[in-house]
């Protein structure tokens, strides 16, 4: 389990993307701490989403929003202060990107943003750890990261429960993230192994009422700090 405030960040590829100002005001109405925002780039994964447009646009329909951006491109180092310009608030680059990482993660925080430490289901945390120092967070993908609507993977789980142990005993600042497949089911677990910022695209943008959606997510997700 964990004690940092929890935070839910819908994803806005689950959003529809014809209407992006309206869906943008939606989120905003919703009660959600963050806006969580996925940058594909057709190398790092198979699929292509949207550039650094997409956060201006959202900066600007949503004025002071936290924007949660997720790189999953090669080379994000090249990039990163295009989306800082663009208003991103966090940036998560992928440990598994070609790029000098802590390098990149210095410079995010240099440049006065949260620098997010992103991960694949099959990464090992040995290789995480010791840029711990360079974060303000760390990002659990709970699927393989390219497309929404995944089915969450479970066996990702002990990994957060380790990370948050470590964070816990080396005194870290850190919050740990979950990004894909993540639903009133699956957040429990996720909370009580020691996750507090939970992505969800699928899940909520499936129901009509956002805010209702939002609400009935945070409140599964807390029941996980009871149950573990
Ligand atoms: C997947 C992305 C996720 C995605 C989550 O590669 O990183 O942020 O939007 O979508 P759902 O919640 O539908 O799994
Ligand atoms: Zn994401």
């Amino acid at each position: 389990m964990t004690t940092r405030p929890l935070i839910i960040a819908p994803s806005i590829l689950g959003a529809d993307l014809g209407r992006i100002e309206v869906e943008a005001e939606r989120i905003k109405a919703s009660g959600a701490e963050w806006v969580h925002v996925d940058i594909m780039d057709g190398h790092f994964v198979p699929n292509i989403s949207f550039g650094a447009n997409m956060v201006r646009t959202l900066r600007k329909v949503m004025g002071d929003a936290t924007l949660d951006v997720h790189l999953m491109i090669e080379q994000p180092d090249r990039y990163a202060g295009e989306f800082i310009e663009a208003g991103a608030d966090c940036l998560n680059v992928h440990l598994e990107a070609r790029h000098q990482v802590a390098r990149t993660l210095a410079s995010i925080r240099e440049a006065g943003c949260r620098a997010g430490l992103a991960i694949n289901p099959a990464t090992l945390l040995k290789h995480a750890v010791p840029l711990f120092p360079l974060c303000d967070q760390l990002l659990c993908m709970t699927v393989n990261p390219g497309f929404g609507g995944q089915a969450f993977m479970p066996e990702v789980l002990p990994k957060i429960r380790e990370a948050r142990e470590t964070i816990l005993r080396q005194n870290y600042n850190i919050d740990i993230t979950v990004d894909g497949g993540v639903s009133d089911d699956t957040a429990p677990g996720c909370v009580a192994a020691g996750a507090n910022v939970m992505v969800a695209g699928s899940h909520l943008f499936r129901q009509p009422d956002l805010t209702q959606a939002v609400s009935k997510l945070r409140t599964s997700a807390a029941s996980g700090n009871i149950s573990g």
